[in-house]
């Protein structure tokens, strides 16, 4: 693999890598397809990263669909798959391996509900930009709190990487693209929109004014009056996580994040909020 960017690159091709953990959807795939359209070659990495899942989540069950991941990036224009077993990522097993921490944006949202996901996030990303060693990455904004670890890594650690992020790509009914929504019985997946609908009318309120305290507190009421639990609802800043501290936003770009269990899964979506009043 390494071989192969090498001579693109030192033949004057831009690489873009678009890292997975497989079992792909239409998300995914619009990753590949911004790689093409801001890169000359690319490379899709799949690897189910065990360091980021903690005890008694779904590392186990988390679906393993090589044969049809591939046929699907191969319809999409990818030119190299890299596909690592944990001994290659981990030689010495991933309790004695080095890790990369982003203080500060690690511990918050869904790294509080999931102690060290972030740290095995940070360092499955950086060992992938290393080993493909591409010049530019790209992220969907699904996973916003990830896609700021990343880039606060990148640009922690001067990794000479353009890190792109691509906005969420969502079913009709809103609901965001996520492999985990596989887990969902026909009723749940009708209730799991109401994530999404939330995080709209949380945004329609506080563009109108609305407070951030009734605001979030609405939407958690919305989230678990269809069923689901909520896990947080929170309003950030964009650019660094920070919690709101006036109720009425200005013009800063804030967005609101949200998090819930459903049945087996846990949702996870987010919405910008551009302003409130002027
Ligand atoms: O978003 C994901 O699928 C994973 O967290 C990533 C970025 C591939 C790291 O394992």
């Amino acid at each position: 693999m390494r071989e192969r960017v090498t001579a693109w690159r030192s033949s004057g091709e831009r690489v873009a890598l678009v890292a997975t953990m497989g079992n792909l959807h239409r998300g995914h795939l619009a990753l590949v397809r911004e790689a093409r359209a801001v890169a000359d070659r690319v490379v899709a990495s799949l690897f189910v990263n065990p360091l980021q899942f903690s005890p008694g989540e779904d590392l186990d069950a988390y679906p393993r669909t090589l044969a049809e991941d591939r046929r699907q990036l191969a319809g999409v224009g990818c030119d190299l798959l890299f596909t690592p077993t944990p001994d290659v990522v981990y030689p010495r097993g991933q309790a004695a391996h080095t890790r990369v921490e982003v203080p500060g944006l690690s511990d918050i949202l869904c790294g509080a509900s999931r102690p060290g996901h972030f740290v095995g996030v940070a360092t499955v990303v950086c060992k992938l930009l290393n080993m493909v060693q591409p010049d530019v990455a790209l992220f969907g904004e699904k996973d916003f709190q990830q896609l700021l670890v990343i880039r606060r890594m990148v640009a922690d650690l001067d990794m000479p990487i353009e890190i792109r992020a691509v906005a969420t790509l969502r079913e009709a009914d809103g609901l965001a693209m996520s492999s985990r929504n596989g887990y969902l019985s026909a009723d749940e997946r009708a209730r799991a929109p109401a994530l999404y609908q939330a995080l709209t009318q949380a945004a329609k309120a506080l563009h109108e004014g609305q407070s951030v305290e009734s605001v979030e507190h609405a939407a958690r009421a919305m989230i678990s009056a269809s069923g689901l639990e909520p896990d947080y609802v929170s309003v950030r800043a964009a650019s660094d996580l920070r919690a709101a501290e006036t109720s009425v936003l200005d013009t800063e770009a804030w967005v609101i994040l949200a998090a819930a269990y459903l049945g087996r899964a846990r949702l996870i979506d987010n919405l910008s909020v551009n302003r409130a009043r002027t």
